[in-house]
């Protein structure tokens, strides 16, 4: 059943932010039941939490032994030592937290396997671990799973592979975590190990208004996963309702007929692992055609520095800087509404004070540009611009990143608006938007290919490539765009199979 929370996440700074640091976001009741009932339905006699934070696992673990009456020692792990504190104050006591140490459950683990793991992990991005922990994590997970996990996965990952690694044979893991830990560029090589090794039970994914975390920014997965020979196929559920009693039945192993809050799908995992874990099962793997074989992707330019590179033609204007050495630009995703770009929209940012215009002096020796823009750049020299992060590794520092101006954009961030974007007005894109360019430069090429991404069923697809947020939004980068499925009757419709040609031959021979 549904509960109240009796620890609300701070919505936003400081106190947010010391959270984001220890990733500490407590997992909801109805959704610690369904855990609990996943790794206890053997009765064992042990049970890990190695993320303990304030006990919702251990209050949910001792619900469970008590409605069927066995006994249960709870084992538990967190690195701060302030979590004891407050799980007294949630109603555990002495005794529940007589076996909890404060350690780091990745690099210091406990010596002992454990036949049921129940985690809500550290939530921490590769970008928040210090250069020695990320090299210790990277060393520690190409010894476990003999593969070279990339450096941009976070935490969560690596306590992954450490909880996996502490399961006794037979034991049952269950894991609440990020979407992303399915999406990630790492994603390939932990899923292949973890497959090949465990036997994957299910994979529960949750609508967004069945979300465990409505506060927060990200998509929930529950990961339930034995230590057994790996099966082929596997449950892939979706949660509609917040509501633990259909989900703790089948988790269970005690199916019913029908569901009415769940979607259950049997699914080959061989299927999911191309589709990805986190999407649904996707009906047409086998399409012909991506992006990737009519246009390749860029990511738009990175300034360095937004708020002296990039102006308003009115500040332009007042800086003297003639119009030779101004790129038009867009900065800002809000900036483009609807699905073309065109002149009139230039204007309208223009009349707005929106900045339009980028500093390009590229290809100009500083002696050679007129005095007021040589005097612009030394006032950017005298702020200190060239120490700048990224500006001191450009020579000279005011060197900017050249792109060709993209007949197609794309948003690739956000809720319901990931969308392609026609540019009729010439621009490039700052980084907030992708650029797309087809392979063919002749007008008709891409005004077919635009009536193709145009299409809301190939918008619709953006799905299976994406890295999905909390609340549907979505985010695609660069290379995943490429491998965007086109649906082949829309591909055929607008005769552009004839230039794909090329590949299908290298593929055939
Ligand atoms: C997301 S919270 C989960 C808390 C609780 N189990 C729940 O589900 O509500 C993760 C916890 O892991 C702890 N933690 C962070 N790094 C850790 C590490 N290396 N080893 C053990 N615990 C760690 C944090 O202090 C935090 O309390």
């Amino acid at each position: 059943m549904p509960t109240t929370q009796p620890y609300k996440l701070p919505r936003a700074g400081l106190e947010r932010e010391a959270l984001r640091k220890k990733g500490q976001f407590w997992t909801p009741d109805w959704t610690a039941d369904i855990m609990t009932a996943y790794v206890l339905q053997d009765k064992p006699l042990r049970l890990l939490d190695p993320a303990l934070g304030v006990g919702v696992f251990f209050r949910a673990a001792k619900r469970y032994a008590r409605l069927h009456d066995f006994d249960l020692e709870l084992f538990g792990r967190d690195i701060d030592p302030e979590v004891i504190g407050q799980a007294r104050m949630s109603g555990l006591n002495d005794d529940d937290l007589r076996n909890v140490e404060i350690r780091d459950f990745v690099l210091d683990p406990p010596s002992e396997l454990f036949p049921a793991i129940i985690a809500n992990p550290p939530y921490i991005r590769h970008h928040r671990l210090s250069q020695a922990q990320k090299e210790l994590l990277r060393e520690f997970a190409h010894k476990a799973t003999g593969r070279r996990i990339d450096g941009r996965a976070g935490l969560h990952v690596y306590f992954l592979i450490r909880a996996l690694q502490s399961l006794a044979p037979e034991g049952r893991l269950a894991y609440i975590v990020s979407a992303d830990i399915c999406e990630g560029v790492f994603a390939h090589a932990l899923w292949q190990w973890i497959c090949s090794q465990y036997r994957l039970d299910a994979v529960i994914a949750f609508a967004s208004k069945a979300t465990p975390f409505p506060d927060v920014d990200t998509n929930a997965l529950v990961l339930l996963i034995r230590n057994a020979r790996p099966a082929a196929d596997f449950d892939w559920v979706q949660c509609l309702d917040r509501d633990s009693r259909e989900l703790t039945a089948l988790v269970s192993e005690r199916q019913q007929k029908s569901y009415t809050g769940i979607h259950v799908h049997r699914r080959l995992l061989s299927e999911a692992l191309a589709t990805g874990l986190s999407r649904p099962p996707s009906d047409n793997t086998k399409h012909q055609y991506t992006l990737g074989d009519f246009a390749s992707v860029m990511r738009g330019i990175v300034t360095g520095n937004n708020d002296f590179f990039f102006m308003t033609s009115a500040r332009a204007k007042e800086q003297g800087i003639p119009d030779t050495l101004l790129v038009k630009a867009v900065g800002r995703m809000r900036d483009v509404q609807g699905e073309y770009f065109d002149p009139e929209d230039v204007q309208r940012l223009d009349d707005k004070g929106r900045p339009t215009r980028l500093l390009n002096v590229n290809g100009v020796l500083f002696d050679q540009l007129p005095m007021r823009v040589q005097k612009y750049l030394e006032d950017g020299e005298a702020k200190g611009l060239p120490n700048k992060t990224l500006i001191k590794t450009r020579k000279p520092w005011y060197r900017m990143e050249v792109r060709k101006i993209p007949p197609i954009l794309f948003a690739y961030l956000g809720r319901r608006s990931a969308r392609f974007i026609r540019n009729r007005a010439d621009v490039v894109p700052l980084t907030c938007l992708l650029c797309v360019y087809p392979r063919h430069s002749s007008p008709e090429f891409i005004e077919h290919l635009w009536k193709v991404l145009s299409n809301p069923e190939t918008i619709s697809n953006l799905k299976k490539v994406g890295k999905s947020y909390g609340g549907d939004a979505i985010k695609v980068e660069p290379r995943s765009l490429e491998r965007l499925p086109l649906p082949d009757d829309l591909v055929r419709a607008e005769g552009l199979e004839q230039y794909a040609e090329a590949k299908q031959a290298t593929l055939f021979e």
